[in-house]
């Protein structure tokens, strides 16, 4: 069987052009432009190229971004004040932090500081503390574990009663895509790098999300037969045969997983395009909610 690639790129052209057409309705009927600030401390090369496709995404569909990019030995205090003046500013109505931040900073404490109905991250405690519990709204969810329900959902993915393999425990992905699976009502299992028997868990997903960070980890003969992949994973391998040297790969073997599942998302142009058009969705619902 040879898996259905389940295109990032081409549906989150859909989804922006969804969100368009409402930006420019939210315009008319309101004056309201939908703004998104975002916050880049230091000079990491990767993060400066997320920010900038971010703010570059906000201007394709009509909403306003402003842009910090501030050095790397900010203060905490200093970099807390940036943010008290954009929870203040009303023509944002979304803040990003881009992570990671450097380590001298407490990201913990600036993440506290968003403001709840600014938090289009989804990452204050209150937001994330709400997802973890059953019956409680959050009201912003972090962008790739949305994007990930979401490509399941416009696949017609059946999530409810599914056996759900999360492999990957970090704060911005395997953590709550575990609780929107939850919340889904799968069957969850939360494997990581002390996970005994790792391939044989994996091997039980009908549904498997892999956010691990390490280059094609997942092999053709971990994934059931029939299983739905998303791969999260962004990895930069040596390719001399590249004009870059270098090509993007996932967390998951494609080439050999692609022929054992029923369905994989690609990298790139998987979750990565879906991650930025939630970010959209986001930003837009604070923009609706704000008066
Ligand atoms: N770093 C990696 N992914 C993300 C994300 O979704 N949001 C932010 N703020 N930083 C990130």
């Amino acid at each position: 069987m040879t898996a259905k690639i389940i295109s990032g790129t081409e549906m989150a052209a859909t989804i922006r052009a969804e969100i368009k057409a409402e930006v420019e309705i939210l315009k008319a009927n309101t004056g309201r432009m939908p703004g998104l600030a975002t916050v880049l401390v230091g000079g990491r090369k990767d993060s400066q190229s997320y920010v900038r496709m971010k703010k570059k995404a906000c201007a394709e569909v009509g909403m306003a971004s402003f842009g910090h990019d501030l050095p790397e030995n900010i203060s905490q205090e200093e970099l807390l004040r940036i943010i008290q003046d954009l929870n203040e500013n009303p023509e944002v109505h979304g803040i990003l932090v881009q992570l990671p931040i450097p380590a001298h900073l407490n990201e913990e404490e600036i993440l506290a500081a968003v403001g709840l109905e600014k938090d289009i991250d989804g990452f204050h405690p209150i937001n994330i503390g709400r997802l973890s519990m059953k019956r409680r709204e959050p009201l912003f969810v972090p962008c790739t574990p949305k994007g990930c329900i979401e490509m399941l959902d416009r696949t017609g993915v059946q999530i409810e009663g599914k056996r759900a393999v999360v492999l990957g425990r970090s704060n911005i992905v395997g953590l709550p895509v575990a609780m929107l699976l939850l919340h889904r009502n799968a069957t969850l299992t939360i494997c990581h790098s002390r996970t005994q028997n790792l391939p044989q868990v994996v091997r039980e997903a009908d549904i498997l999300i892999v956010a691990v960070g390490r280059a094609e980890m997942v092999r053709g003969d971990w994934v059931k037969p029939g299983a739905v992949v998303i791969d999260v994973g962004t990895n930069a391998v040596d390719d001399p045969t590249t004009e870059k040297g270098y090509r993007w790969v996932g967390d998951v073997a494609f080439n050999e997983v692609k022929e054992i599942a029923s369905a994989i998302t690609p990298v790139p142009g998987g979750v990565g395009p879906m991650t930025i058009a939630m970010l959209l969705r986001n930003t837009l619902d604070g923009a609706k909610r704000s008066s």
